[in-house]
């Protein structure tokens, strides 16, 4: 099995390139069912959740290209509705066909999704958008049907602002009839990159990026060719790696706005940060002052950076809480940092990281992507060597990953144990 060595205590320095946003392009690559001809996706970074993405598209009969940051995809003939369940189980965000397809075709089926282990995770909201525009939709064991002679705008309330669901509905509803309004939305920055690619595509979407999207539904779409928004993501797992380390680290290609959430945050447990137009310099602490941090739907803290965020509190002077309210079930790096000598207590959706003088190397687990990544900021700062397994949840959402650090000067090497 692949696992990451990591030798701690090396101070971070240099600059990084940040590669366009993975959960951008998961969206933006279903959005081409859209329509019928060849769309262009620059910017797209080579992830392996790319790339089966790319293989459902493939087997539903589209063709995929991937050539030095440029994903080409000719959705000219499509000639199946139901991608194979072994894709589907692998990934989320492979759910994000279902709403193109039925409004290109007329009919999809899948396999339930899979994806990261981070709670029940249901697809209830897309469902209820489907129906609000007049599909019908049966479920088996695992197993989802709908279809729809022609979609209708509709008006439709979310319980909570899921980005899929708001990515499933706005893509179908581009292609339905009439208007649909999709109220208490997300407003994730990924979600206006979704909406300027449909724009360039032909359709008619105002609001994105507030409570209310409203789309007013045209017959049909044109391909587009569109640049992916960076990754704030990334951008933020190396703004933490250097506050971790003391560092010092340039980011370039970053839209700053889009991680003023985290910055906020970094600023306060010490680290100095300055903003560019499209780069950040941070400045690690010599000591991470406790923060208390809330994960909340954009412009909330983001949920993806909460396990990153833990890892680098496991050593603040004094106590912090960290508090998931998106996802029910998303401490599991926390059992990981402990293995490290991280005194952290869980009480409910609740964390209360009592900061140590130091971690000490371990043998860790990446239990999802995002914990992946923690797991490489804790062996930054942990004393002697780490082993981190899991590197293929951290290749389905890093790009280049271990060169990058080697660049900034992480010890760190990917070793067959
Ligand atoms: C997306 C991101 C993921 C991020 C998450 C929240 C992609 C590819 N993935 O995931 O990295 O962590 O947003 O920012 O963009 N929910 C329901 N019913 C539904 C849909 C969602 O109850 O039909 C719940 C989920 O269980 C979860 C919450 O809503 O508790 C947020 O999920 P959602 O915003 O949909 O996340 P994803 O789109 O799956």
């Amino acid at each position: 099995m692949k696992k990451i060595l990591i030798e701690g205590g090396n101070r971070l320095f240099g600059e990084v390139h940040i590669s366009g946003a993975k959960n951008s392009v998961l969206p933006l690559i279903a959005a081409t069912l859209l329509t019928d001809g060849v769309s262009i996706i620059d910017d797209c970074p080579y992830l392996s959740d790319v790339r089966t993405m790319c293989l459902v598209l493939e087997h539903l009969g589209a063709k995929t290209h991937f050539d030095n940051g440029e994903l080409i995809l000719d959705t000219s003939n499509l000639d199946a509705v139901e991608p194979p369940g072994e894709l589907v189980r692998k990934m989320r965000a492979s759910f994000l066909i279902m709403g193109p397809l039925l409004a290109r075709t007329g009919k999809a089926q899948m396999s339930l999704p899979g994806g990261c282990a981070i709670g029940a995770r249901p697809i209830d909201l897309h469902l209820k958008g489907f129906e609000a525009l007049g599909a019908e939709i049966n479920i088996g064991h695992g197993f989802i049907e709908t279809h729809a002679d022609k979609l209708k705008g509709a008006r439709i309330y979310l319980d909570f602002p899921s980005v899929g669901a708001t990515e499933n509905i706005m893509m179908a509803a581009s292609l339905a009839e009439g208007t649909t309004i999709i109220d208490n939305a997300a407003h994730e920055p990924e979600i206006i990159d979704l909406a300027n690619m449909l724009g360039v595509m032909g359709a008619n979407i105002k609001g994105a990026g507030t409570n209310t999207i409203r789309i007013e539904g045209v017959s049909s779409l044109k391909p587009a060719r569109h640049t992916v928004i960076p990754d704030r993501i990334e951008a933020g797992s190396f703004l933490c790696m250097a506050a971790a380390t003391g560092g010092e680290l340039i980011l370039n290609n970053v839209l700053p706005e889009h991680l003023q959430p985290l910055t906020a945050k970094l600023s306060e447990i010490g680290a100095t940060i300055e903003t560019g137009f499209d780069s950040i310099h941070i400045l690690g602490p010599e000591e991470i002052s406790p923060v208390d941090i809330k994960t909340l739907p954009y412009p909330g803290f983001p949920t993806d950076m909460q396990a990153q965020m833990m890892a680098l509190l496991t050593v603040c002077k004094g106590t912090s809480i960290v508090t998931e309210t998106v996802f029910e079930n998303r401490f599991m790096h926390a059992a990981e940092l402990r293995k490290m000598g991280a005194d952290i207590r869980i009480k409910g959706s609740s964390s209360v990281i009592n900061g140590v003088s130091h971690l000490e190397a371990a043998s860790v687990e990446s239990t999802d992507l995002r914990a992946g990544a923690a797991m490489v900021i804790a062996a930054q700062m942990a004393k002697g060597i780490s082993e981190i397994s899991g590197l293929h949840h951290i290749e389905r959402g890093y790009e280049g990953f271990v060169e990058k650090l080697e660049k900034i000067g992480t010890r760190i090497w990917i070793a067959d144990i």
